[in-house]
């Protein structure tokens, strides 16, 4: 394949070749030819890689194609340029291979299907060709089931010996069965020679179902041993069998775009069949024909019903699972729209008849069958692999030759030229590229004129279609537009039209109070402005150079600026922290101890001369007034800093906390506010024979309580004084009341004693002798008991007889004793 694409560059080593190469063309225009044109499913090999004029292109066709019109073109000298010359041929395949037939009458075994077997004998021998009665005009036709572009018709006519010889034909294609209404293909007004083949060419493409040929105004027999009709529009058959190897007892066949497998020798069950079909990939049973799929499919079958061995012929469809289905679904999963069922069906005989079938017993209509019938015939449909060889306009080349389905190729054009269309096509499953070729538009966009001040720069040593230039300046001068430049598909240059323009800018006008810093004085250099200090800068601080040499806007101003001293405060002080008062300075505020700054303590210059804000104040410090707890109450009057204040609570509260707190130079109290705690420690129970006397009329803390008894009574444990502690509870404990008693009296030797009480246990009289009396001391005796003492007869008492137990609780006067009266005498 020649190779035009070079890349050429104007400089480097290859800048002389590419000269040299320019100058040849000069000298001798137009020597080359261009890549050549290719049609569909063809190749193309030239007689030398850079076909001059003498050369030839030569074209092949792709498997199971023939090929129109001239297989070789040459290259010829046309005007300046080289040219092929003669029409592009074609690559058509035979589309009438088998399909139905008719004709106007048939006689001795001249069948019309006899012109589309195959068979090119030309001695009839009674089978091998059409034959119709003698008659005016007599036809014949085939029905090539659906809508070809037809290129060309191919007659063989009868041979020996002396029939009629073929003449004044006509030959129709069209989609009307009635022939007569069809577009002529092409006519041949003189006689055709016996036992000859002759190809009739369309003048265009003519779109139709029909082919049809018929000896016009001739009252005769026409008698045909083979027609064939050319297409471009589907594919060979060979493409259906990419390994050339057709499966044992299987006959393949093309028709839209389809293959299909026709296995009518041998039976299988459905399943067997499947698996069958799907050997080859993308294969399956025979599925979803539409309508002239059908037709092609009927047609084969019928052709073959008399060799069947059974009439049944699986499809590729099941019922869906469920006793009551009644829902066909395809082998592809597409529910069947509309099942086409036989006279009595579908039966679902047992109710397992989940297969289908196309019954010949019933017109090919459809039949339900069990599955596992194992003797049926079967039809396999697929999808071609590959793509043809794709077709190529003149100047057109193509990268990428892998043309399986699904794959890409890439159309390009040499140098300078357009590529006009889509440059990808992809190879579709129909077995057809997507799209259509794209075309080569050569496209010069002329020179470039320089600017004023300004050159141009070839980069590609070219102008046409896809070349490149850049625009540059002077010095001193710049470029406005686009400097890199690229022919484009309108063959206009792309960008801006460049213009140079003058651009040194003079130097920056200069400010008082101020300086000037610049990046250069070039378009696009920068002035930038600053201020001295003390001044500030009013406007723009930085001005641009522009085109046309001149300064961007008007320079800025510095003006001068100065607040003057700041106000003084009492009790404080200001600080010029810059030691200036011009715009921009700042002046801290601040106040002696034990005062505070109301105000900003930070104020600033503004550029208006004034300072930011009001003059600050100083203030005493204070702290708030204090917080007073419940119960308590606070002593002090002032609340500046330093300041003490004291905190007291009301009686029955204790104070918790600190006592006195001060204003501190931060305006808080220190510590925290104390709290006054409330504490009762409740009242007293009554004291059987006593009473409580609360010394202060309360409970609450620090309260006293003394404790009494009733008359013949008196205190026995605790206290009888009591505080009510800081803890809630009372000191001490709670004291008895206890009555006064006198104990046993006293009896002295040989006295005896008897003990008047008021008691009950006691209120009778008691006898008692010194023995038992002071062995019994455990009874007592109520006050103003009485008690007698006498003596044993021999003595004498000496003391007070009678004792009184007093309220003391001890009995009156001392023991008396018994004294006897015969002391002496003893
Ligand atoms: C074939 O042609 C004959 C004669 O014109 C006609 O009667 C017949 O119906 C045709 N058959 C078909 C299938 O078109
Ligand atoms: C036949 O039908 C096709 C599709 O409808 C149409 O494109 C074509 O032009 C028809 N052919 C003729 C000869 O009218
Ligand atoms: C060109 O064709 C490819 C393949 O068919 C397609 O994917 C792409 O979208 C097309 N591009 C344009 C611009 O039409
Ligand atoms: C093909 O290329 C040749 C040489 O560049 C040019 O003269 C001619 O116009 C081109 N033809 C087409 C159809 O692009
Ligand atoms: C052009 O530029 C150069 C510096 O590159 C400068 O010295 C000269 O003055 C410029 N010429 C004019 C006319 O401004
Ligand atoms: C003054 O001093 C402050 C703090 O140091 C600084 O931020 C400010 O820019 C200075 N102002 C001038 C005018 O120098
Ligand atoms: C209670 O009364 C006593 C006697 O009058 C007195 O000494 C004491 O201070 C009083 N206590 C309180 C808390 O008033």
């Amino acid at each position: 394949m020649s190779h035009r694409g070079r890349t050429r560059s104007p400089s480097g080593p290859s800048a002389l070749a590419w000269a040299l190469w320019t100058l040849s063309i000069g000298l001798s225009v137009g020597q080359q030819c261009p890549l050549p044109a290719v049609p569909l499913n063809s190749r193309v090999s030239l007689s030398s890689s850079t076909p001059g004029v003498g050369a030839t292109a030569t074209y092949s066709c792709d498997d199971g194609y023939e090929l129109f019109g001239s297989i070789s073109l040459p290259c010829v000298q046309q005007g300046s340029r080289a040219v092929w010359q003669g029409d592009l041929p074609f690559c058509g395949t035979n589309v009438a291979y088998r399909k139905p037939a008719n004709q106007s009458s048939s006689m001795r075994g001249g069948a019309a299907p006899n012109a589309v077997d195959g068979d090119k004998e030309v001695i009839h021998d009674g089978k091998r060709c059409t034959e119709t009665g003698r008659e005016p005009s007599p036809w014949w036709r085939v029905d090539l089931l659906r809508e070809y572009p037809v290129r060309a018709v191919r007659l063989t006519s009868r041979g020996c010996c002396g029939h009629q010889l073929l003449q004044d034909l006509e030959i129709r294609v069209g989609n009307s069965s009635d022939l007569q209404r069809n577009p002529l293909c092409a006519w041949y007004p003189g006689t055709i020679d016996e036992g000859t083949t002759k190809i009739f060419t369309c003048a265009r493409p003519i779109v139709g179902r029909h082919v049809a040929v018929q000896m016009v105004g001739v009252e005769g027999s026409l008698s045909l041993c083979e027609v064939e009709v050319f297409t471009t529009d589907e594919f060979s058959n060979e493409r259906c069998v990419p390994s050339g190897v057709v499966q044992e007892g299987s006959e393949s066949a093309v028709f839209s775009r389809t293959c299909y497998e026709f296995h009518t020798t041998k039976g299988a069950s459905y399943e067997q069949a499947r698996a069958s079909c799907r050997r080859v990939p993308g294969g399956d049973l025979l599925h979803a024909p539409g309508t002239a799929h059908n037709g092609f499919v009927l047609s084969e079958l019928e052709r073959r019903k008399p060799k069947l061995k059974t009439q049944l012929v699986w499809l590729g469809a099941t019922r869906d699972p469920g006793y009551t289905s009644r829902t066909w679904r395809w082998v592809n999963g597409e529910a069947v729209g509309k099942p086409v069922w036989g006279k009595d069906q579908p039966n679902n005989y047992n109710g397992e008849q989940n297969c289908v079938v196309l019954d010949g017993g019933r017109g090919w209509q459809w039949n339900d069958v069990g599955c596992n019938l194992d003797y049926l015939h079967w039809v396999c449909q697929h999808q071609p692999a590959a793509c043809g060889s794709p077709d190529r306009n003149l100047n057109t080349s193509i990268a990428g030759g892998d043309h399986v389905v699904g794959k890409s190729i890439t159309y390009s054009c040499p140098e300078g030229h357009m590529l006009v269309g889509n440059a990808t096509r992809e190879c579709l499953n129909t077995g057809f590229w997507s799209g259509v070729a794209p075309t080569c538009k050569y496209v010069d966009c002329g020179s470039i004129k320089a600017p004023e001040h300004g050159s141009v720069q070839m980069l590609s040593g070219r102008t046409t279609h896809g070349a490149l230039a850049e625009v540059t300046c002077e010095s001193n001068y710049t470029l406005k537009g686009d400097a890199k430049k690229k022919c484009g598909d309108e063959g206009v240059w792309s960008g801006e039209e460049p213009q140079c323009l003058f651009a040194w800018c003079p130097e920056p006008p200069e400010v008082a109070g101020g300086r000037v810093e610049m990046t250069g004085r070039k378009a696009g250099s920068t002035a930038t402005y600053k201020c001295q200090a003390g001044f500030i800068l009013l406007g723009e601080a930085v001005l641009t150079c522009g085109l046309g040499g001149t300064w961007s806007g008007r320079a800025p101003e510095c003006r001068f600026v100065d607040c003057g001293a700041p106000a003084n405060t009492f009790h404080g002080r200001v600080e010029l922290l810059n030691a200036t008062t011009t715009a921009g300075s700042v002046a801290r505020y601040e106040c002696e101890a034990d005062y505070w700054l109301e105000g900003d303590s930070i104020i600033t210059c503004g550029l208006d001369g004034k300072w930011s804000a009001h003059t600050p104040s100083c203030e005493l410090i204070t702290c708030e007034e204090p917080e007073v707890p419940n119960g308590g109450f606070v002593i002090g009057y002032d609340f500046n800093v330093h300041s003490r204040i004291e905190y007291h609570c009301e009686p029955g509260h204790l104070l918790r906390g600190e006592p006195t707190r001060e204003c501190n130079s931060n305006g808080e109290w220190s510590s925290r506010a104390p709290s006054c705690q409330y504490v009762d420690c409740g009242k007293f129970s009554p004291v059987p024979y006593g009473s409580v006397k609360l010394l202060n009329d309360t409970t609450y803390v620090n309260s006293e309580v003394e404790f009494s008894c009733v008359r013949n009574y008196r205190l026995s444990g605790g206290q009888a004084h009591r505080v009510c502690q800081e803890d809630g509870s009372w000191s001490g404990s709670t004291p008895r009341c206890e009555e006064i008693r006198c104990p046993e009296p006293v009896l002295a030797e040989h006295a005896i004693l008897s003990v008047t009480g008021n008691d009950r246990a006691y209120g009778r009289t008691l006898i008692r002798t010194a023995a038992e009396s002071n062995a019994n001391s455990a009874a007592t005796y109520k006050i103003s008991a009485q008690a007698k003492y006498r003596c044993e007869r021999g003595y004498r008492l000496i003391g007070e007889g009678l004792r009184t137990c007093e309220e003391s609780g001890i009995w009156s006067g001392g023991v008396p004793q018994c004294e006897c009266k015969y002391k002496n005498q003893e």
